[in-house]
């Protein structure tokens, strides 16, 4: 059964174009409940980590070294089917299949710089939530 929380990131290319405060817009406006956020900057060993299970992949490497240039914001998100529906609001990876109205196809930039993360699954938001925040950080 979905459970009601999902995790998201706004990436550096959309922190570093200045789009996190229209993002965190479309996102409250589509009925996302903020739990948690905060504004952090991830060491190449962090974000390393966040990402292991990509770790075979081709563009792993690309993947760290854009994720820790620059600060990000880190949020926990509280929705009915929360996990679902922010996928779609985000749209497709590739921000070229992106559909309209989504933050991906408003904001992104290609395939590895696609401005915003969501969880997959709902253990997936969970593991990635509990990566950036305590439970003292969630309201
Ligand atoms: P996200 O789905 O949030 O998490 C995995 C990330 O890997 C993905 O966003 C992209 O930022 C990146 N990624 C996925 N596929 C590619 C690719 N083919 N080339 C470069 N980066 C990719």
């Amino acid at each position: 059964m979905a459970t009601n929380r999902t995790f998201t990131m706004v990436k550096p290319d959309a922190v570093e174009a200045n789009n996190t405060g229209s993002i965190l817009g479309m996102i409250t406006e589509a009925g996302f409940k903020i739990v948690a956020m905060k504004y952090t900057k991830l060491s190449a060993e962090q974000a390393g980590a966040f990402y292991e299970v990509h770790k075979e992949r081709p563009f792993y490497g690309e993947l760290v070294e854009f994720m820790s240039r620059g600060p990000i914001v880190a949020a926990i998100l509280e929705k009915d089917n929360a996990v679902e529906d922010f996928r779609k609001l985000i749209g497709a990876t590739n921000p070229a299949q992106a559909e309209d109205g989504t933050i991906r196809k408003r904001f992104a930039k290609s395939i590895g710089e696609n401005a915003v993360h969501g969880s997959d699954s709902d253990e997936n938001a969970a593991i990635e939530g509990n990566f950036f925040f305590s439970g003292l950080e969630r309201f």
